[in-house]
């Protein structure tokens, strides 16, 4: 199997799905959600984020939730916002963080209350601890095919904040069309300018599925030969900003097309496929994909 026919799954719904939850979900279903994932095959798995509880009061027990997995086989990482996220997620153990930017102002102040230029005066004290500890980060992008509040993003913007994300130390760089408004000729274009500055074995692509394009953005982007992508289990996740509509692309519907196409992922369709309905049937959340719904 040649390096370029493997892709790396970085299964989000623990935390992006999750997030968006409004009924509480316990500390043992999130680990047991976790660990399902994690046998089915999914080595990279976003938990749990180490943000303000008052901002996402769903990811208030992420320390409990990786104290819950210290021996699992599979690299766990956390979504860390400034030092004091940092500081708890490297009091619960946590090897893995990954900082998060936007491409767009307005985004930026709604979600974590600081202009980008901020967000990165906070990263800085982040990304000393993390050489200190050890942690790996990654950087997310945020809005890179559109904002809910300024619209049109530009390529350049969303190129301009991952060369700072890659500069300051982050090992990947994943670009989320955060409200799944994106195109494939946009997402083209919007890679094109990402990878003049980031290598291309450095770049996730972390689609939403809002108006059913996250597949097609997902086939442009293996087109350029990006081959990290993000994904999260029955598609959890809603998007805040569109009302109703499905959040970040299933999992399954990725792993299902990757199969299709000859790309080696690790994961095991059907084990997936049954995490899925246990999404359903125990955690009692709707599944958003296609390839769980047809495969009953
Ligand atoms: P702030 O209110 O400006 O922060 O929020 P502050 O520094 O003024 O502190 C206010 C209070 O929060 C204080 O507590 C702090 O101690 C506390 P108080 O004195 O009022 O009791 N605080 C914290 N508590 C726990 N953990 C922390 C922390 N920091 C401060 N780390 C802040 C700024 C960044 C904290 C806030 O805006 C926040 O937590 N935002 C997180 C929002 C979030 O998680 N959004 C979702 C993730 S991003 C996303 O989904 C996009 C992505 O998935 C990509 C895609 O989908 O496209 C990545
Ligand atoms: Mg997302």
């Amino acid at each position: 199997m040649s390096e370029d026919s493997r892709v790396k799954i970085v299964e989000v719904g623990p935390r992006d799905g999750l997030q968006n939850e409004k009924k509480e979900i316990s500390t043992a279903h999130k680990i047991e959600l976790v660990k399902k994932l994690a046998d089915a095959g999914l080595k990279h798995i976003e938990a749990g984020a180490f943000v303000s509880p008052k901002w996402v009061p769903q990811m208030a027990g992420s320390a409990d939730v990786f104290a819950g997995l210290k021996d699992l086989n599979a690299e766990l990482s956390a979504l860390v916002p400034n030092e004091k996220g940092m500081e708890a997620a490297i009091e619960a153990g946590v090897k893995e963080v990954a900082i998060f930017a936007s491409a767009s102002e307005s985004f930026s102040q709604k979600n974590i209350n600081c202009s980008i230029k901020e967000s990165f005066d906070r990263f800085a004290p982040v990304m000393q601890m993390a050489r200190q500890h050890d942690i790996k980060v990654r950087g997310y992008v945020s809005c890179v095919n559109g904002c809910p509040y300024e619209g049109e993003i530009s390529p350049e913007a969303v190129a301009k904040v991952s060369r700072a994300l890659m500069q300051m130390g982050a090992y990947e760089i994943s670009l989320g069309d955060t409200i799944g408004v994106g195109t494939p000729v946009q997402t083209f274009e919007m890679l094109e300018a990402v990878l003049g500055d980031v290598p291309v074995e450095k770049v996730a692509v972390h689609m939403h599925d809002t108006y059913g394009q996250a597949m097609a953005n997902i086939l442009a982007s293996l087109d350029l030969g990006v081959r990290i992508i993000d994904a999260s289990v029955a598609g959890l996740g809603g998007c805040p900003y569109a009302k109703g509509a499905s959040g970040n692309v299933a999992t399954e519907d990725v792993v299902y097309m990757l199969k299709g196409m000859g790309f080696e992922t690790g994961v095991d369709l059907d084990a997936l496929v049954a995490v899925s309905h246990w999404v359903r049937d125990g955690l009692k959340l709707s599944i958003q994909g296609k390839v769980a719904s047809a495969l009953k």
